[in-house]
């Protein structure tokens, strides 16, 4: 994963991103739910590592303006009703200085008439049991939320897709 410094890991679950961060960064993890923070200690207790986990919700972190150098979120904003998508991304952008990165990691609708078919069919179920969609769309919102498209690209299939953003200057 290309970020480095003072990450934030927004919506951590499980902590399955930690394998992922350079060593010489200093990772903070949040989650709304503390069943998920309790897998992503053991986890973290696991693998020796030191990240700072906290129970807080994405749209309304305890964090100072510009406290981390990177956000990385992934398969929160699929989670995130539509409503709560630009509050999120403002308060992520909030927290990210202004030269920092934000990497998102989302699923999108794929465009393949046989894997959209399947998609389509898994989509209630996916709502049902956990709330998520594959179509949100995140990057719709980037604007408002005061952030620049840097990079957009498909990391499997048409299917999971990595958004980079940076802050976009204040005017
Ligand atoms: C699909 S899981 C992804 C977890 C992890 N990022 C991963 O990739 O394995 C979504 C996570 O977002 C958390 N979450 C949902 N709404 C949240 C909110 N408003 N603030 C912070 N975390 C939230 C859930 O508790 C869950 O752990």
């Amino acid at each position: 994963m290309g970020v480095k410094g003072d990450v934030l890991d927004a919506g951590v679950g499980t902590g399955r991103n930690f394998i992922h961060y350079p060593k010489d960064s200093k990772v903070t993890g949040i989650d709304l739910t503390p069943a998920m923070l309790a897998r992503a200690r053991w986890r973290k207790e696991q693998l020796g590592i030191n990240v700072d986990l906290y129970e807080m919700n994405v749209m309304e972190m305890d964090f100072p303006d510009d406290s981390f150098d990177a956000v990385v979120s992934t398969f929160l904003f699929c989670v995130l009703d539509d409503e709560h998508q630009l509050p999120a991304l403002e308060e992520i952008r909030r927290v990210c200085r202004p030269d920092g990165e934000i990497h998102i990691l989302e699923y999108s609708i794929s465009k393949s008439p046989w894997r959209r078919f399947i998609m389509k069919l898994w989509a209630p179920w996916v709502r049902f049991a956990y709330g998520a969609e594959f179509d949100r769309n995140t990057e719709q919102y980037f604007d408002a939320a005061g952030l620049e498209l840097v990079e957009a690209k498909y990391l499997h299939k048409d299917i999971i897709k990595l958004l980079v953003a940076r802050p976009l200057p204040n005017d």
